[in-house]
């Protein structure tokens, strides 16, 4: 069983296999998570992510991390929040399960999520913490990955995800 856990701080300074971005579609940086990442990595991330030709809203792509600590950087473009009739909360649960598609191809053994849409995109926090979570819980096993952090850049993200890791995940209905 993997072991998931919350915490507070910049997800560019994490020591683990891959961190995840919360990137476009044109996968070539902006502000927020994107603009760290982009300046921790240097330049070389953005010469890497201009062969990638974009990627759809829900989809994720790699890239070596180069100055990060992390090896991989997953490049994933969650929904832009537009009332919750749109398909965005399957459009960010595709997200979180895209990349632990990834972390299993690239043999990722710990992997740092961000709060994929919840900045400039503006999707409700805990609305967006409870599909993180979920998402993450069902598909983590099958991925191989160990070690799940949840970056949260302040504390109020991290209160509403350690609300939420707390409870016992109830067992699907048969
Ligand atoms: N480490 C961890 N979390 C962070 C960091 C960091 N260094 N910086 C910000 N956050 P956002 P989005 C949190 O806006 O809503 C970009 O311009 C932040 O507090 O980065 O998915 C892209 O290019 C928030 O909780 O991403 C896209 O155009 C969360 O990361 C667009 O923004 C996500 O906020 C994507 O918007």
């Amino acid at each position: 069983m993997a072991q998931l856990i919350a915490i507070q701080g910049d997800i560019t300074t994490l020591r683990v296999d891959a961190i995840v971005n919360a990137a476009n579609t044109s996968l070539l940086g902006g502000g927020g998570v994107d603009g760290a990442i982009h300046r921790a990595a240097r330049p070389d991330l953005l010469a890497e992510c201009r062969k990638l030709g974009g990627c759809a809203t829900g989809d994720a792509k790699p890239t070596p991390g180069f100055h990060l600590p992390a090896k991989w950087v997953f490049h994933a473009v969650g929904p832009v929040w537009q009332g919750g009739e749109h398909g965005e909360d399957e459009l960010l649960a595709s997200c979180y399960r895209r990349c632990l598609e990834l972390a299993k191809q690239h043999q990722v053994k710990s992997i740092a999520f961000p709060a994929i849409s919840t900045g400039v995109y503006h999707f409700p926090p805990k609305r967006a913490a409870r599909i993180a979570i979920d998402t993450v819980r069902k598909h983590v096993d099958a991925s191989g990955v160990e070690v799940v952090r949840f970056a949260c850049f302040n504390a109020e993200t991290l209160a509403i995800y350690d609300d939420f890791l707390v409870e016992i995940p109830r067992p699907p209905i048969a």
